[in-house]
């Protein structure tokens, strides 16, 4: 999926920008890394990215349609669109199926996927494979998600962004609960998803995985742009 920020400015509060006149232009299956000390505005410019938020100013679109409120045709792109959160927004008195299976619900509007029943074979099928996917077992499924440690409830949050096969994945921070090898089981999943064609947006604190995974780096500060590094070089 195309991304594309003209000139985006972005203010909770009158007088109080977080993000400055931010300019990106995202290929259709690119990959890219956010990075910023905390209060960059790396979960903001996310935000406007999954239709969550609106600019100040500027303008978001994804795939030549511009994120309005209220718009149509935004609605089905952010069907396209696979989200981890930040803070996982799980439904923590569901099971771990149910929170997985949500998506399939909906479907994905205007690419021909219909949506399935939610408790048939084909999308217990494809709740497995997602968890297997991000390394739960999927003895958890049955489980409250309530009953999961944070890193096991990080997974299954990322479990349910991809298991519609989103064209863009948008992960805030999608490993800052998991420890070094379930770390690398889903950089190793993203990276493979993102071969496959699937638009990869992931913000991170994580120094060892920019290192190591060389994609290319936008370095918020303070709200703008500071590095737009296309090489994916080590500039830290
Ligand atoms: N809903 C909101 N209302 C008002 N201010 C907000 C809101 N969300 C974020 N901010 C402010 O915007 C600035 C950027 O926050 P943001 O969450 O985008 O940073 P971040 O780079 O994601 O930080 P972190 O690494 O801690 O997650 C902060 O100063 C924050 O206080
Ligand atoms: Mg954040």
């Amino acid at each position: 999926m195309m991304v594309s920020l003209k000139q985006v400015s972005k203010a909770y509060h009158p007088n109080s920008l977080v993000l400055r006149n931010v300019n990106l232009e995202l290929k259709k299956g690119e990959f890219l890394f956010v990075i910023g000390d905390s209060g960059a505005g790396k979960t903001s410019l996310l935000k406007l990215m999954t239709g969550e938020e609106f600019a100040s100013s500027g303008s978001v679109s994804c795939d030549n349609v511009v994120f309005a409120q209220g718009s149509g045709k935004m609605l089905k792109i952010r069907r396209r669109i696979g989200v981890v959160h930040q803070d996982y927004r799980l439904l923590k008195d569901r099971s771990v199926y149910e929170n997985v299976a949500i998506p399939l619900f909906f479907g994905r509007a205007g690419v021909g996927v219909a949506p399935v029943n939610f408790m048939g074979r084909g999308a217990q099928r494809l709740v497995e494979d997602a968890v297997t996917a991000v390394g739960l077992s999927p003895k958890v499924l049955d489980a409250e998600v309530r009953e999961l440690s944070g890193g096991e409830q990080q997974r299954v949050a990322i479990a349910r962004a991809i298991i519609n096969s989103p064209d863009l994945l948008i992960a805030d921070e999608p490993t800052g609960s998991l420890d070094h090898d379930h770390t690398w089981t889903v950089m190793d999943l993203f990276q493979k998803l993102n071969i496959k064609g699937m638009s990869m947006i992931v913000a991170t604190h994580d120094r060892d995985i920019i290192r190591k995974v060389r994609k290319r780096t936008l370095h918020l500060s303070a709200g703008a742009v500071r590095v737009d590094d296309r090489e994916g070089a080590c500039i830290f």
